[in-house]
C-alpha cells in the first residue's frame, strides 16, 4: 500500500528522531518501535544528535488528534495527535512536499466497517479471505453473493498478527481512529463473538489496534438474548433482556477496558430487531446505550432500514423514503450515547444517488454518514471506479447545510458523529483486488480528515506516495486512468440514475429486469414510451417533499432537475429534450457507446506503462481492464439493446445496435 517500506526506509537514513516526552502511554510505545522496529531508523537519547524532535504539546490545538509538521519537528496535541503527525511526516517525506503542515481531523469519529464472517468469507469482499477470521495462510475466497456462514470446526481467528499490525499501521496513517471487525448481518457463530471465549481473542486484536489509536467494535445480533442466552424474547424493554445485555457488556469490558461498542443492523433486510416486538429503534437503541453508560461504550445503529418485500405493484411505496419515515419522526429520542449511522443515499451505494434527505433534516441525534469502499455496486474491484469525486459531491451537498457541518452541528454530542465506510481489503497480496482500488481506503481516510481535500489533490497524493518511484509522466498517466472512472462507469452502468440494472444479489454485470419484478424495491418502469420513477410530490412517491424546500422545488420540476439525477425523480419520455441538449434515448446510447470507448482507451494507456511500473501491479491492473471491457460491453449492448427494443428509435449516428 501507500506507506512503502523500502523507499521510506532509504529516504529516512539520515534522520534521527529524538521522542521528547514526559510520560509514556500504549501509543507512544507504539510510535518508538514504529521508528525503530518498523523502519530501523536511529532514535537517539540526546537531543542534540536528533534531526528530528517529536513532543507533545496540549496547546497546540483544542482538538487532541492535532499535529504539526516542521522541518525538524513533529508535535502532536496529545500522543495520538503524535502518532498522526508522525505518519503525516512520512507521508510528506515519501511524496517529496515540503515538511510544513499544521492539520486537526474535520470529522471525530473516522470509522471502517467490515463485513468479515466467522467463516472466513466477507460480505461483498473482492479482496480474497477475511484478514480477521479463517486459517492461518489460506486465501481462497471469492465473492460469490451467497452469505450463508459455515461452521468452520476450528479456531474462527485467522491469527496473522504480522497482517492485523500492518493493517493498523495503514489505518492509523489516514487517520482512522475506529473499526468494527464483522459483518453487520451476524449469523452463526457469529453471534457469538461477544462472549467467552471469542471474546477474549477480540480482545487481543482490540489490544493491538489500540496502540494505533483505534477503537475497536463488534457488530451483534439483535436477538442475541433468545440466540445464545437461551432467553424467550429479545422484548427491549424486557427486564431480563435488559440484564443479558447488561450482563453480556459487563463481562466486554472486563476483557477490553476501552472497548468501542456495537454496530446494529435491526429490522433490516430480514435481520431481526425491536419492530417484531411492537419496540421503535430509539427503544431497541437506547436499551443498549443504557447499558453501555458507564463505559463510555457508543452504540452505531443502522438506518438502513426498509420493508424488503415491497411490491412492484404499487407505485406509491417507496423504499428511498423507508429511512427518513422510520427515523425523521424519533429526531432528538435517542440517548446521548446513540449515533445514527446513514448511508449517504437513500438507496443502497448507487453510482449515482442523490443525498439521502436525514442529512441536514435530523437536529438532535448524532450521526455519521456511511459510505462504501469495496464496491458492491461499482464493479467488483474488477472495473477502474475512483469513487472520491462521488463522495465528496455528497458530503458538500447543501440540504439545510452540507453534511460536512450540519452532521456535526446537529448531534447534540459533537464528538459522537463523523464518517464511516465499509472497507475493501481482503488476504489479497496487495490487499483491494485491484492494486488501484487502494486509492479509495486512503481517499476515504483522507477525505474524513480534511472535508476540503478535492479529488484530485486526494489521488494526487496517493499516486505520489504508491507510486513515489515511477516517472512523472507515468504518474500523470494513472492520474488520468483514474480520476474520471467512477463516470465512466457510471457512463456504461444503468442510465441516468435510474438505478438498480444488474444482476441480482450479485451485483456485478447487467440484467435490465433483474430486479424489477422482485420485493426489493429498486424498479426503473421502462415502458415503450420512457423510463424512470417518479417521485415528485405533485403525481409521484413524494420522496422529493422531503428535502429542503429550496432543493425539492428543484427535483420536483422535470425542466429543474440535472440531467445525471433525472431518472431518479422522473418518469421521462425517449423524446424528452434534456438540458445537454439531447433526447433522452439518445443520452442513453450516446453514454453506453462512450463508456465502452474510455475503457478501450484505458486498456491502450495502460499498455504504455508496460515496464514502467512494477510487473505485479501491470499484470494485476491489465487483467482486471480487459474485464472491465468485456463488462462494459455488455452494458453497452444490453442497455441500448433493451431500449432500442422499447422504443423504437434508431441511434442517429447509425452505430451498431444489436436488434
Ligand atoms: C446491501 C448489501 C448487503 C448488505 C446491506 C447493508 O443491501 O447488498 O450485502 O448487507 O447493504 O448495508 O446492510
Amino acid at each position: 500500500m501507500w506507506l512503502q517500506f523500502s523507499i521510506l526506509k532509504k529516504r529516512l537514513t539520515n534522520e534521527i528522531f529524538y521522542v521528547n516526552l514526559e510520560y509514556e502511554d500504549k501509543i507512544t510505545i507504539r510510535l518508538r518501535s514504529e521508528i525503530c522496529e518498523w523502519l530501523g531508523c536511529q532514535l537517539t537519547g540526546e537531543k542534540s544528535e536528533a534531526t528530528v524532535v517529536l513532543s507533545v504539546n496540549s496547546k497546540l490545538d483544542d482538538n487532541l488528534e492535532a499535529y504539526e509538521v516542521k522541518e525538524n519537528e513533529i508535535i502532536g496535541a496529545s500522543s495520538v495527535g503524535l502518532l498522526y503527525g508522525f505518519y503525516a511526516y512520512l507521508r510528506l517525506k515519501l511524496s517529496g512536499a515540503n515538511l510544513s503542515e499544521k492539520s486537526a481531523p474535520a470529522q471525530s469519529l473516522r470509522m471502517i466497517n467490515h463485513w468479515d464472517q466467522v467463516d472466513r468469507t466477507i460480505e461483498r469482499g473482492y479482496a480474497g479471505e477475511s484478514i480477521f477470521f479463517g486459517r492461518f495462510g489460506s486465501n481462497d475466497n471469492t465473492d460469490t453473493g451467497s452469505f450463508a456462514v459455515k461452521n468452520i470446526g476450528t479456531d474462527i481467528f485467522r491469527n496473522d498478527f504480522t497482517r492485523l499490525k500492518m493493517y493498523a499501521r495503514f489505518l492509523a496513517s489516514i487517520g482512522i481512529n475506529a473499526i468494527s471487525l464483522n459483518n453487520v448481518n451476524v449469523r452463526g457463530l457469529g453471534t457469538s463473538l461477544i462472549v467467552s471465549p471469542y471474546i477474549e481473542k477480540v480482545g487481543e486484536i482490540s489490544k493491538l489496534f489500540a496502540t494505533f489509536g483505534l477503537k475497536t467494535f463488534l457488530a451483534i445480533n439483535w436477538a442475541a438474548p433468545k440466540l445464545i442466552g437461551e432467553l424467550k424474547t429479545s422484548d427491549p424493554l424486557d427486564e431480563n433482556v435488559y440484564t443479558w445485555w447488561q450482563q453480556t457488556i459487563d463481562h466486554i469490558y472486563e476483557v477490553i477496558p476501552d472497548f468501542g461498542g456495537f454496530v446494529v443492523k435491526a429490522d433490516s433486510e430480514g435481520e431481526p430487531g425491536p419492530y417484531q416486538y411492537g419496540r421503535n429503534h430509539a427503544d431497541g437503541a437506547n436499551m443498549l446505550a443504557k447499558a453501555f453508560e458507564k463505559y463510555n461504550g457508543l452504540v452505531i445503529w443502522r438506518t438502513f432500514v426498509y420493508n424488503s418485500q415491497t411490491d412492484w405493484r404499487k407505485r406509491k411505496n417507496d423504499r428511498a423514503k423507508a429511512a427518513y419515515e422510520n427515523f425523521m419522526p424519533l429526531d432528538g429520542d435517542f440517548s446521548d450515547n446513540v449515533i445514527l449511522q446513514i448511508k449517504f443515499g437513500p438507496i443502497d451505494f448507487g453510482v449515482r444517488e442523490p443525498l439521502m434527505p436525514l442529512f441536514g433534516a435530523l437536529k438532535k441525534t448524532n450521526q455519521l454518514m456511511e459510505f462504501q469502499i469495496t464496491a458492491e455496486y461499482l464493479g467488483h474491484q474488477l472495473d477502474l471506479n475512483y469513487v472520491l469525486p462521488q463522495w465528496l459531491e455528497m458530503i458538500h451537498f447543501d440540504n439545510y447545510g452540507q453534511p460536512k457541518d450540519t452532521i456535526r452541528a446537529n448531534s447534540p454530542v459533537a464528538t459522537h458523529s463523523g464518517f464511516i465506510a465499509i472497507g475493501n481489503v481482503g488476504m489479497d497480496e496487495n490487499w483491494c483486488g485491484n492494486k488501484l482500488s487502494q486509492a479509495n481506503f486512503y481517499g476515504f481516510g483522507r477525505m474524513c480528515w480534511n472535508n476540503d481535500l478535492t479529488a484530485t489533490e486526494i489521488l494526487q497524493e496517493w499516486i505520489a506516495l504508491t507510486f513515489s518511484e515511477v516517472k512523472a509522466e507515468v504518474q500523470k498517466e494513472i492520474f488520468e486512468l483514474l480520476i474520471d472512472s467512477n463516470q465512466t462507469y457510471e457512463l456504461y452502468n444503468a442510465p441516468l440514475a435510474v438505478g438498480s440494472m444488474m444482476v441480482p444479489h450479485y451485483h456485478y454485470g447487467p440484467s435490465i429486469n433483474g430486479y424489477e419484478y422482485d420485493r426489493w424495491g429498486a424498479y426503473h418502469f421502462s415502458d415503450r414510451n420512457g423510463l424512470g420513477i417518479d417521485r415528485t410530490t405533485a403525481t409521484g412517491t413524494g420522496f422529493a417533499s422531503l428535502y429542503a424546500p429550496e432543493v425539492a422545488k428543484v427535483f420536483e420540476d422535470k425542466s429543474k432537475t440535472p440531467d445525471e439525477i433525472l431518472l431518479f425523480f422522473h418518469y421521462v419520455e425517449y423524446g424528452h429534450l434534456l438540458h445537454n441538449g439531447k433526447t433522452l434515448i439518445q443520452t442513453i446510447y450516446d453514454q453506453h457507446f462512450e463508456g465502452f470507448e474510455r475503457v478501450k482507451s484505458y486498456i491502450k494507456s495502460w499498455k504504455s506503462l508496460k515496464g514502467q511500473v512494477d510487473e505485479a501491479t501491470y499484470d494485476n491492473v491489465a487483467d482486471r481492464l480487459e474485464r472491465q471491457l468485456e463488462h462494459a460491453r455488455n452494458w453497452r449492448d444490453q442497455v441500448n439493446t433493451y431500449f432500442y427494443r422499447m422504443s423504437g428509435i434508431p441511434d442517429d449516428q447509425g452505430r451498431e445496435i444489436y436488434r
